[in-house]
């Protein structure tokens, strides 16, 4: 019984040490994804990042000009979702690679908008098309462009 008891805390601790090493920054965090319940491509965006390894906690609400008022998302950036991680504001159909990236340098709490719906981003795959977009870094003061797809 005092073996099995050894031998058991000891794989524990090796389960505790892998998940640290190879858990990724994005897998702690939580998307607060603000939706519309009629939209599929907001699904599908939210699809794109819990394959990408995000966790999503889906609101779906009829009115979301509220949501993008209160979190500073102007006209000219919105898309059809806005989602929350970690202090950041991702308005529509960003990539994940670009949100990890985010994420990943930490700092500032900028937001990421793709204005609009590109053709071929992520969730608007439908129909095979693609137009070239860009990922627009924003803050209430400035903007830049983040990464180019
Ligand atoms: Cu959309
Ligand atoms: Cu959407």
């Amino acid at each position: 019984m005092k073996l099995m008891q050894i031998a058991g805390a000891g794989v524990f601790a090796v389960m505790i040490a892998g998940g640290a090493s190879t858990a990724s920054a994005q897998q702690n965090k939580v998307v607060e994804l603000y939706k519309s319940p009629y939209c599929g491509c907001c699904g599908a965006w939210g699809d794109h990042m819990k394959a990408a390894g995000f966790e999503i906690k889906e609101h779906n609400i009829e009115d979301l000009n509220p949501i993008k008022a209160k979190y500073g998302v102007a006209d000219d950036l919105q898309s059809c979702h806005t989602a929350i991680i970690d202090g950041h504001v991702i308005e529509g159909h960003v990539p994940a690679q670009d949100i990890a990236k985010l994420l990943a340098e930490g700092g500032e709490k900028s937001g990421l908008a793709v204005p609009g719906m590109p053709a071929g981003s992520p969730g608007m795959e439908q129909g095979g098309m693609s137009e070239p977009y860009q990922v627009i870094r924003f803050s209430k003061t400035e903007r830049s462009v983040f990464a180019q797809h």
